[in-house]
């Protein structure tokens, strides 16, 4: 017989789980005006809120840390960061930050002015919420596929040229300071772009002068996807599919809480020296000096071992294999969930799961608060609270897709959890058809409301 597939570490410390009764979830719910964020995470069982900061870190990643240089300025850990991501991006400059958004926050400052258009593949929120506080729009140009939980298509994040072109046709090139791709797409369902697309993309805007842009937190799962279902790539190692797909961008941003395998940091990376030194002192102003940017010394360390360690084949094909098995369980007991599944999460199609809710009540939300309620899982929505108000008409936005999304921290959970994860989730779906009513808004702040959201029970 072939030998099943295993992890490729072993467990050297453990942390507690917390248990909790289904009538303690319903009073710390309430008491958390039914916002999953402001819950303690004691009173979670299992946390599937986000794959973001929440993973373990290897033995030599701890290592790192011991070694890490806290130097104010040229910090040997700075170094080798910097010796890490110049190899595995190909970039030549590269910027520290504290994490994801704030390098969003110091290249959007450098780029996006007001009126400007970002089009992209389902810009992520923070990325959203930084485009739109600069007076500027985010369009969203993921291909229509990506829109039915049951379509079959390998690389659901990809962007459509035509929607792309038509944003240039109707505003002008000038108005677009870059084209952003997600990689991967997070807010479509952790869907992979392929490597023709993004070629495509480079493309379009090398005609048109338009810089491309990567936000990265999930590249080396995009790169997996690649390596395995993109055509002439079976053979390419990760490290390889990564420099590919890097070299048709002008630069990045990365949240190094996914693939960096680190709880906390974050980084710019970038060709052009002019964006480069713009970029700098926003650093300087909003992070921290060049080379730390909000990141202590053995932090950096240890990102630059995460760096490797998450572009390796083993490390990703077990990370994403978990990943699947829990998609292929829900699937077998007949739960509607996103397909083909993506890299870091498996996402409940809550339109098709509770479609007797009305979509005015939040029916992605109060299934996740079902769900917590019931087996102490707590997930996300990803949803109509999410996808917050219209920024003119202040009207609610409500998306295509009302998912539940199932993160999954990376090398914290074993395969006994996904079964409890599975079987939590069946229990829930038998039970459907009594759930009617869902939830009102009873407060909410003017931008990024789901982190606050306070909700009433209808
Ligand atoms: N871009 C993407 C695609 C993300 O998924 C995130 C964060 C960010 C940017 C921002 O990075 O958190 O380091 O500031 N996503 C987390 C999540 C929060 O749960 O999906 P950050």
């Amino acid at each position: 017989m072939e030998l099943p597939y295993i992890e490729p570490y072993k467990i050297k410390m453990v942390e507690a789980i917390q248990t909790s009764t289904i009538n303690q979830r319903k009073k710390w719910i309430a008491a958390a005006k039914y916002n999953l964020f402001k819950l303690s995470s004691d009173q979670v069982r299992i946390d599937l809120l986000t794959d973001s900061g929440t993973g373990a870190m290897s033995d030599k990643q701890w290592a790192e840390i011991m070694l890490g240089d806290e130097s104010y300025a040229g910090s040997s850990s700075y170094e080798k960061l910097e010796q890490t991501v110049k190899q595995i991006t190909g970039f030549p400059f590269f910027i520290p930050t504290h994490q994801g958004r704030a390098a969003e926050n110091v290249l959007f400052s450098a780029l996006v002015k007001k009126g400007d258009i970002v089009p992209g593949n389902s810009h992520f929120d923070t990325t959203k919420g930084h485009i739109e506080f600069r007076k500027a729009t985010a369009i969203d140009c993921t291909i229509d596929e990506a829109f039915d939980t049951t379509v079959q298509h390998p690389f659901k994040g990809n962007l459509d040229i035509s929607k792309l072109e038509k944003i240039v046709q109707k505003h002008s090139a000038e108005k677009i300071p870059f084209v952003l791709i997600t990689i991967t797409c997070n807010s479509a369902g952790g869907q992979p772009v392929s490597m023709q697309n993004i070629k495509q993309v480079h493309q379009f805007c090398k005609y048109y002068k338009i810089p491309l842009y990567f936000d990265s937190a999930r590249f080396a799962e995009n790169a997996y996807f690649i390596k395995t279902r993109e055509a002439g790539y079976a053979k390419k190692t990760i490290k390889e599919i990564v420099k590919e797909m890097f070299s048709f961008s002008d630069g990045m941003t990365m949240s190094a809480k996914k693939d960096g395998l680190v709880n906390m940091g974050g980084f710019i990376a970038l060709k052009n020296p002019e964006v480069y030194t713009s970029c700098i002192t926003y650093n300087i102003i909003y992070e921290g000096f060049v080379t730390y940017g909000g990141m202590s010394g053995r932090d950096m360390g240890a990102l630059a071992v995460g760096l490797q360690e998450a572009t390796e084949f083993s490390y990703l094909q077990s990370r994403i294999q978990q990943v699947h098995y829990l998609g292929e369980r829900l699937i077998t007991l007949g739960v509607p969930v996103q397909q083909p599944f993506g890299g870091h999460a498996i996402y409940l199609d809550a339109n098709k799961f509770v479609p007797n809710i009305p979509k005015e009540e939040y029916r992605a939300q109060a299934l996740a608060i079902e769900l917590y309620i019931s087996s102490g899982i707590r997930s996300v929505e990803i949803g109509t609270i999410l996808a917050d108000r219209d920024p003119i008409t202040r009207n609610n936005r409500y998306p295509k897709l009302e998912l539940v999304r199932l993160a999954l921290p990376r090398r914290t959970y074993t395969l006994s959890h996904l079964e409890y994860i599975a079987i939590a989730i069946k229990n829930v779906y038998d039970t459907r058809n009594e759930a009617k009513k869902g939830y009102n808004i009873h407060w909410e702040a003017p931008i990024m409301r789901h982190f606050t959201v306070e909700l009433d029970k209808l």
